[in-house]
């Protein structure tokens, strides 16, 4: 890719996301500013190779861009970000994935897994999915940095879901530059061959992380793996898509409750134990929510019953990092102990009106849990209204049952909610005589169709009384 391609793509994304902050349609932002339509589009799409400075300041007047944002249009305009940063990549210090900033804690299997598939041979595409916020982006972090300081593969992370679409950050970060350059490429289909050509046979790890498919995707990727034979793809998503050649590795909770195994190493050559340490041994999410509290809360003390509060918590909460985080932000007006009720009475209200405990604030995990049940097709819809309300497991010749369909149609069913994390499977007891597989919705899940539930009923006689039903 030339510099001047590069350049014009960012200058795209950028107009983009000014004017959708500006909240201008393409068609509104021409009237506004006189510059044609086509010229719009095209600039948006990265057609025009350079746009002219009288352009950019018509474009910057009518989106009423304050300081920062006009001055992030015009350096758009003019600098070369997403060709350095597409250079960066194969400097002698290859380019690695974002630095993690936090412990991971538990995922020794799935990050032995994931690492194997990426630093062999076999598999070049491999999607991690799995709930919102469950840890899809944490695990492909530690995976990418292990390729890369195993094998010397320099690791193309990029952000897929808008993260840094603002004009400010994409002129400060060449990455969000080359981000914003690739996503369209992968999402909407498009000139590919510009990337393949400068990835050729270089090894390469391209995280794509935060992706949602589209019908595009699958060929896009299959040209890239085709075109670049060293080049390994690795995506996030909270959708289960099978991309053909793919593998997909479905990302469960952290587990709230011990683990089957054997139990922790002891003798001389084992530390000795600290305070709680055998009560959150083996249960990584009560580990997480532990450190998340320590934090936030230096003054408490770890004693045995404050972990034993956690552990109910993390139970309550499904052992979601990202539910653990934000009703741990809650500590500094409740105790633990209130914490534990709310989480009980309805773990959703609780991480949902969670105050942010991060700058900028992720988006609420119930709307985000909303929004991938509303994706899921009839089928699964139903299965999930009729399986949430039972707080006890069921089988799938129970939703066979309770559904009147054939059981291998509820199996079919059962395993698509599986694989977007939605509900659960309980592990074989050990030694059992393998009963029929046991399954329960999330609590967080079992709280939404509820409160949906719970809603609808609110709604109904207002509905009535005004006749709109
Ligand atoms: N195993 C873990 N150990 C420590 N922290 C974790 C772990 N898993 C997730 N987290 C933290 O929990 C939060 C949510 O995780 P992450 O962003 O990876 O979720 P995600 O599945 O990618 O969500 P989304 O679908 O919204 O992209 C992050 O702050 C992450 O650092
Ligand atoms: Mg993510």
């Amino acid at each position: 890719m030339t510099n001047r391609q590069a350049r014009s793509a960012e200058f795209g994304a950028v107009l983009r996301g000014a004017r959708e902050k500006a909240g201008l349609t393409q068609e509104q932002l021409a009237g506004l500013s006189t510059v044609s339509i086509r010229a719009i589009r095209d600039l948006e799409r990265g057609r025009v190779v350079r746009p002219r400075k009288d352009t950019v300041r018509l474009l910057a007047d009518a989106m009423r861009l304050g300081d920062t944002g006009r001055a992030a249009l015009e350096l758009a305009a003019d600098s070369a970000s997403v060709g350095k940063a597409l250079h960066d990549v194969y400097s002698p210090e290859l380019a690695c994935p974002p630095m993690p900033v936090h412990t991971l804690f538990g995922r020794e299997l799935e990050l032995r897994a994931l690492a194997d598939l990426l630093g062999g041979e076999r598999e070049r595409l491999v999607t991690v999915v799995g709930l919102p916020g469950v840890g899809k982006s944490r695990l492909a972090q530690e995976a990418a940095l292990q390729v890369h300081r195993r094998g010397d593969i320099p690791v193309l992370w990029l952000p897929m879901d808008g993260a840094g679409r603002t004009p400010e950050q994409a002129v400060h970060r060449p990455r969000t530059a080359l981000a914003n350059w690739v996503r369209p490429l992968v999402s909407e289909g498009g000139r590919y061959d510009e990337l393949a050509s400068f990835i050729a046979d270089r090894p390469t790890l391209l995280v794509l992380d935060g992706h949602e498919v589209t019908p595009a995707t699958s060929p896009a990727l299959t040209y890239l793996l085709h075109s670049c034979r060293r080049l390994r793809i690795l995506l996030t998503s909270r959708r289960p898509h099978h991309l053909s050649g793919g593998r997909l590795l479905p990302l469960a909770p952290l587990p709230a409750v011990p683990a089957p195994g054997p139990p922790p190493i002891s003798g001389p050559a084992a530390m000795p134990p600290l305070p709680g340490d055998s009560l959150s041994a083996r249960r990584p999410a009560v580990e997480l929510m532990l450190s998340y509290v320590s934090h936030l809360r230096p003054d408490l003390l770890l004693t045995d019953s404050v972990i034993a509060v956690v552990a109910e918590i993390c139970e309550a909460l499904d052992g979601i990092p990202q539910a653990l985080e934000a009703a741990t932000s809650w500590l500094l007006l409740y105790s633990l102990e209130q914490l534990r009720e709310m989480a009980r009475e309805s773990p959703l209200a609780l991480v949902d009106g969670a105050p942010p405990l991060t700058l900028g604030g992720a988006t609420p995990l119930g709307e985000l849990l909303a929004a991938v049940r509303a994706g899921l097709p009839d089928r699964q819809a139903d299965l999930l209204a009729a399986m949430a309300p039972p707080a006890s497991s069921w089988t799938v010749d129970d939703v066979a049952g309770a559904l009147g369909v054939p059981a291998a149609r509820a199996a079919q069913d059962v395993h698509a909610l599986l694989l977007h994390g939605l509900i659960r499977q309980f592990p074989a007891e050990p030694g059992g005589a393998g009963g029929p597989g046991r399954f329960a919705v999330l609590r967080l899940v079992r709280d939404l169709v509820l409160v949906g539930r719970r809603s609808d009923e609110d709604e109904a006689p207002r509905l009535l009384a005004t006749g709109a039903a």
